[in-house]
């Protein structure tokens, strides 16, 4: 079943269920958020989660008594565990343990949140949050992706610090990405998977070092040299990572992107800059050199602001070369496996296929910017791959898709060509 397409959620009926983690401490600002669309909500906390937050926040919180037990004949009284079901557009789980996930996958109906799921056909989401470990266990990963066949979609988890103590992927992603991740589910048709979900940790383990956005190469203290990159391809690729389980570092030039969950961004203004910050996280098992780097930089960086001249002669700038990174990487005698762009404006595929060969890339993604809606500052492109197979330059192309779908579709290319 697919949601209403309404602008927001205003109106739309959504369950949040709440279990037994730690993370639940943020389901109260969840429910807030939710709250703040217009969405009527409705609150069932299982016992367990009752150790971490009191049902009484959520109560006044939505304004709604909050459902505890399936076996409670005051409540039954009123709206029946069957009209819940019935009444809910969404239900929304976060946390969801590891013991909630293996309950619904299994079909259990033991408590009232897990009997609302069988009995519901609402649309369906879980928040996952665990310890790292217990995440990346084989039951749970068989768990999730029978849920996900089972209809569910699966916000996250994110990576980073745990409670306690862990580093890795199974925090429960903050409550503003868990809401936008649920506006973006609303059209989707119930039970197709959804790109946002990790579905193979196939780069667990992997060190991943991605530079994104353009640079900025001063002229004086006020002025620079730079060019049109939006960043939005280099983002979209370290999300596709990290959601696979890499750990990411983002050298990023100067962009207006937030930083995609579990990455470790680190901002960057000049050529120079970027170059040191990649070498400080090398070496890596994947090097994606997506930024824009600048060509040149000026020969010497005025003090202070440049002053025009009263007589109409013109400006020389002198510029001076700035390093290749990408070039630099895959130079290296541990490079790693080593992917570079090209944005072109002609002859995409000559330019690219050079490149590839004089920065002894692995592959390169060759991208016409000259396209109208694709490449620099839009949300779609469309790229050739080139890379060289038995010493012939083989090429696949990709349409034009959003950059978060052709990202996933670039990574899942590279992962079967790393060594
Ligand atoms: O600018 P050019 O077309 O040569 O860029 C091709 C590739 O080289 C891109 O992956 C870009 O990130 C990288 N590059 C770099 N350092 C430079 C110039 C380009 O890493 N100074």
């Amino acid at each position: 079943m697919s949601l209403p397409l309404a602008p927001g959620l205003a109106g739309t009926r959504i369950l949040l269920g709440i279990s037994a983690g730690i993370a639940a401490y943020k389901s109260a600002h969840l429910a807030r958020l939710l709250k703040k669309t217009g969405a009527e909500v409705r609150v069932v906390m299982t016992e367990g989660a009752q150790a971490f937050i009191t049902p009484l926040t959520l109560q006044a919180l939505t304004g709604e008594p909050v459902r505890t037990s399936l076996l409670d004949p005051e409540a039954e009284a009123g709206m029946g565990h069957i009209e819940l079901a019935k009444w809910s557009d969404i239900i929304l789980i976060a946390p969801a343990t590891a013991d909630l996930m293996a309950r619904l996958a299994h079909g259990h109906a033991d408590d009232l949140l897990t009997t609302l799921c069988l009995a519901t056909e609402a649309h369906c989401l879980m928040a996952p949050a665990m310890n790292q470990a217990m995440w990346r266990h084989p039951a749970t990963l068989a768990n999730a992706d029978r849920l996900r066949e089972l209809g569910w979609a699966l916000l996250g988890p994110d990576a980073g610090d745990q409670a306690c103590g862990d580093v890795g992927l199974g925090r429960m992603l903050e409550p503003e990405t868990i809401l936008t991740q649920l506006l973006a589910e609303r059209e989707r048709p119930r039970g197709e998977s959804s790109e946002m979900m990790p579905v193979h940790q196939d780069l667990d383990g992997k060190r991943v070092v991605i530079t994104a956005g353009p640079t900025r190469e001063a002229l004086d203290p006020v002025r620079y040299l730079s060019n049109h990159s939006s960043g939005k391809m280099g983002y979209a690729l370290a999300a596709a990572c990290a959601q696979r389980g890499a750990s990411v570092s983002l050298v990023s030039g100067p962009v207006t992107l937030s930083t995609p969950p579990g990455v470790n961004r680190i901002d960057v203004t000049s050529a120079s800059e970027m170059l040191a910050a990649v070498e400080s996280q090398l070496p890596c098992d994947l090097f994606i050199g997506c930024a824009a780097v600048a060509d040149y930089r000026a020969a010497s960086v005025g003090e202070h602001k440049m002053k025009k001249t009263d007589d109409d002669a013109g400006l020389t700038l002198e510029l001076v070369r700035n390093p290749d990174i990408v070039a630099t990487v895959a130079a290296r005698p541990d490079r790693p496996f080593t992917v570079g762009f090209a944005a072109e404006t002609q002859d995409l595929e000559t330019h690219a296929g050079s490149k590839l060969e004089r920065k002894r890339l692995d592959l390169i993604v060759a991208n016409d910017v000259s396209r109208e809606g694709v490449g620099f500052g839009s949300d779609d492109n469309a790229v050739t791959l080139l890379w060289k197979q038995h010493d012939q330059t083989t090429r696949r192309e990709l349409p034009v898709q959003a950059k978060a779908t052709l990202a996933a579709v670039i990574v899942d290319h590279i992962v079967d060509r790393l060594p």
